[in-house]
């Protein structure tokens, strides 16, 4: 038997608030009735401000997997260059899923410990005198390692390489949580999805598209149907959708959105950063690895914790999720058994922290692993010091 709440720490899908639940439970309505399109218009308006983007945000009723694919077929034909990054499991999907299409993908390697680096987007456009890159696609947030590129400096590097590339960005586990800016960083297609930082269940994709995006979207020529921004974009601007939206998971988008622009952008940020630091200042006080290398490309919306061998991560997942009612993420790729994730995104305060630490805590000390108590205290006097 169980009491009280499970408690839900993996990197997304996150704590969906009551707010955003009781939203959700609503009448379905006409989707082609004045009411929606009051409705799709507001979180259509409450989209662009939290991806700080003047221009068109499309919602696909789809997983994040979708928004990575509309991205792609809407800006490039087939046989273009991408130029991507091995930072982990997820930037491996969307090259798997770019080769799948018939791009030409350009994988930089790397050791799922690092972002990308600024420097090498830098060398490799400069190289490129044909001009064959069309695009430069990068994940922000890797889900998977807990690592954050810098966009901004990538952006840089593109712009001092005085190069045409579009600048791709995979935001599904950072939109909302970590500092982003689709028009300030120049960005031209930002990718996210409903089920992280938006605390929403899963179930909606996401595209803000920039002006230079749409213009290639006229030209690129690799099959698009139920993907293609035009008609999208064309219904929107009355409020409808091309078929049939995901109506009852936009009610909840609108609370969602209203509450993290009460709170405020630079505020939701800043929350996500004290508990980023909170939970790396446990691993260091267990004396864990953290799986990032870099300093300042620490996720704060997710922690990898390398668990020493020759134990299982999975086995100490396993031990927290029967001993203490509370999931963390898997390693996953080449990662599996190796670490553990701690989310620490979305509807999350101090106390829920503190239990998700207290549990992680607990379930290393059943399981064996070699560990210096005191990662909650650490924690603790971390989050009664310092106001976010
Ligand atoms: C960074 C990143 N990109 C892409 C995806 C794929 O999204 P989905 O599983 O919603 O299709 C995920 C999922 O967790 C992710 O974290």
């Amino acid at each position: 038997m169980k009491f009280g709440r499970h408690f839900l720490q993996i990197p997304g899908p996150t704590n969906v608030p009551d707010r955003v639940l009781r939203a959700l439970a609503q009448p379905t309505i006409d989707h082609r009735g004045p009411a929606f399109a009051a409705l799709g218009r507001e979180v259509l308006d409450g989209l662009r401000r939290v991806f700080q983007a003047s221009g068109p945000v499309v919602i696909y009723p789809s997983s994040g997997t979708g928004a990575w694919e509309a991205a792609l077929v809407n800006t490039l034909s087939p046989g273009d260059t991408v130029l991507m990054f091995e930072t982990g499991h997820f930037a491996g999907l969307w090259r798997d899923m770019a080769a799948r299409l018939g791009l030409n993908v350009d994988f930089v390697p790397g050791d799922w410990r690092h972002g990308v680096d600024p420097h090498v987007v830098h060398t490799r456009l400069v190289d490129d005198r044909d001009r064959r890159i069309k695009a430069v696609a990068v994940v922000h947030n890797e889900t998977s390692t807990g690592v954050t590129t810098r966009v901004s400096d990538v952006r840089q590097e593109m712009t001092a390489a005085n190069h045409p590339a579009l600048l791709l960005v995979d935001t599904i586990s950072s939109l909302a949580s970590i500092d982003y800016r689709h028009d300030g960083w120049g960005v031209d297609v930002t990718v996210a999805g409903s089920q992280k930082g938006l605390m929403l269940p899963p179930g909606l994709g996401f595209n803000a598209i920039s002006d230079k995006a749409r213009a290639a979207a006229k030209s690129a020529r690799l099959p698009k149907a139920y993907w293609d921004w035009e008609p999208m974009i064309r219904d929107n601007t009355s409020g409808f959708f091309p078929y049939t939206p995901a109506t009852n998971l936009l009610y909840g988008l609108r609370e969602a959105l209203a509450m993290l622009l009460d709170e405020g952008l630079a505020q939701v940020f800043a929350r996500h950063a004290r508990h980023g630091e909170a939970t790396r200042r446990a691993v260091k006080a267990w004396d864990l690895e953290i799986l990032a290398a870099n300093p300042h490309e620490f996720s704060n919306t997710l922690t990898a914790v390398v668990v020493p061998q020759p134990h299982d991560a999975d086995r100490v997942r396993q031990t927290i999720l029967e001993r203490f009612d509370m999931s963390l993420g898997t390693g996953l790729g080449k990662l599996k058994g190796r670490v553990f994730r701690i989310g620490h995104l979305g509807d999350f305060n101090d106390l829920m922290l503190a239990g998700t630490l207290g549990g992680v805590e607990m379930g290393l000390s059943i399981c064996g692993v070699p560990f210096n108590p005191g990662g909650v205290s650490a924690a603790l006097a971390y989050l009664s010091a310092a106001r976010d």
